[in-house]
């Protein structure tokens, strides 16, 4: 629990009220606000939380001016270079990089849980073929609450960790078979012998038909974008986790909520939003055109894979992002790709223009990664999928430590009120 020796003072019609101020490890301070309405009965007024602090947290920490992200206090950047997804899984989940031993232990416990119920695959062909494979996992992951019911009393926790696991391990098998779905492809099992990310690819891209075997460095590539994403403060999805989970709902319908979440183009549907612009803009000469629309006021086309609520500097999963590009893109042979020079052009040319220097607009995580997952072979429906079930351990993560905090309230805020007045109901012949 953060400490508060020191305090803020609020004069409202004269009288004082005292605000405990709280320090962090790392960040601004935050003003404690929790007796104010008991106290001077004012709400405050915040819109988008773009000054709140809605929770105490020990996972993950961004610096926006330094273009800095922490997991557990381990810059992003160490970790895409040393470590690998699962361990940063372990990371996050536990708080502390994991021994050789316990490792291995949280591997083999995860691998032992990548199949799905087999009735899930009838689930499945309720849906259209053409239905986006984000539709597909919203409904199946809520889903999961029907088939694993033995892993939803959110009180006993060790159904809490069963369910946790269960999550990790059957997001990559579930995106993938909402992607075979999606191209008449039967479904392919998840293998024991394959690592997270190698399964994953093996999963959406081999057929029955013949040996599928997977390019080593395309799979660490992979591995890379899972940490990129695994978790990222109170983000909109995180949020919508949190709120869930506050109402004591169990967690394959929390998770389900923070992937519908996700899916909107200002979140995680950025990623899928940026390739289809980039595709659209087509050759650089195309660029001022497109730099135009996104600074005039009265369009409201917007630089996709640009700008960040938090980070205003590089953000550094961008610059990890970029550097990836250039080399799964040699490593395919497609290194002139069209779409890749437009996109570091665009950032060029952006990064020089004062409107975006003026709002300090850069690129985010989304801008370069649908150029690498569309070179890996995958379609733009299946980006946001990919952040989705990276993502679902810092979901994860982020909900057990609220659902374990002892200060646990539901989620409830108040509102500026600005509508009618109280009134009384008038019948239709007297309107
Ligand atoms: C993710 O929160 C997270 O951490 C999210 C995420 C995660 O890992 O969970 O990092 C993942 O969602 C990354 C963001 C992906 N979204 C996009 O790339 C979509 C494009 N970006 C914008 O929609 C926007 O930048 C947001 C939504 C990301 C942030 O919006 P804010 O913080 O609410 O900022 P704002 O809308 O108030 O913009 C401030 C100004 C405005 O201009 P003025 O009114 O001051 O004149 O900057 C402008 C905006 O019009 N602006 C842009 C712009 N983003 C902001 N103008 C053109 N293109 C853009 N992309």
């Amino acid at each position: 629990m953060a400490d508060s020796k020191r305090s803020a003072k609020v004069v409202l019609d004269g009288k004082e009220f005292d605000l405990p101020v709280m320090s962090p490890t790392a960040g601004p301070d935050v003003l404690d606000i929790r007796k104010l309405y008991g106290q001077a009965d004012v709400f405050t007024y915040d819109p988008g939380f773009t000054s709140t602090a809605s929770c105490e947290s020990t996972i993950t920490f961004i610096d926006g001016d330094k273009g800095e992200l922490l997991y557990r206090g381990y810059p992003i950047d160490q970790l895409a270079e040393k470590s690998n997804y699962l361990e940063v899984c372990y990371l996050l989940l536990y708080g502390e990089l994991p021994t050789a031993e316990q490792l291995s232990k949280f591997t083999t416990t995860v691998t032992r849980h990548t199949m799905v119920h087999e009735q899930m695959h009838n689930f499945f062909r309720g849906f259209r073929r053409d239905a986006h494979p984000m539709a597909t996992m919203v409904g199946v992951v809520g889903a999961m609450s029907a088939f694993y019911h033995d892993s939803t009393d959110i009180n006993d926790p060790w159904q809490r960790e069963v369910a946790s696991f269960r999550l990790i391990a059957k997001l990559p098998t579930i995106a993938a078979m909402a992607y075979k779905y999606s191209i008449g492809q039967p479904f392919v099992y998840p293998r024991n012998d394959l690592s997270y990310a190698e399964n994953f690819l093996h999963m959406c891209f081999s057929v029955p038909a013949e040996a599928y075997k997977v390019e080593p460095a395309l799979a660490k590539a992979m591995d890379r974008i899972f940490t990129l994403h695994a978790d990222h403060e109170q983000n909109a999805s995180t949020s919508t986790v949190r709120l869930a989970g506050s109402s004591g709902a169990n967690p394959f319908a929390c998770i389900a909520a923070g992937i519908a979440c996700l899916w909107g183009p200002a979140h995680g549907g950025a990623n899928q939003a940026c390739l289809e612009m980039l595709n659209e803009i087509g050759t650089v000469d195309r660029i001022p055109e497109m730099i135009a629309r996104a600074k005039d006021k009265n369009d409201p086309f917007r630089l996709m894979g640009f700008g960040h609520r938090v980070y205003k500097n590089f953000d550094p999963r961008a610059k990890v992002m970029k550097e990836s590009a250039d080399e799964v893109l040699g490593l395919l042979g497609v290194q002139d790709n069209p779409i890749l020079q437009v996109a570091k052009e665009l950032e060029k040319i952006a990064l020089e223009d004062p409107y975006f220097v003026e709002r300090k607009l850069y690129p985010n995580v989304d801008f370069y990664s649908g150029i690498i997952l569309e070179a890996m072979g995958f379609p733009t429906s299946m980006f946001t999928p990919i952040f989705a079930m990276s993502r679902t351990v810092g979901w994860i993560a982020q909900w057990k430590e609220m659902i374990s905090d002892p200060q646990l309230k539901i989620g409830r805020p108040r509102q500026l009120y600005v509508g009618a007045p109280r009134r009384d109901y008038t019948d239709v012949a007297a309107r």
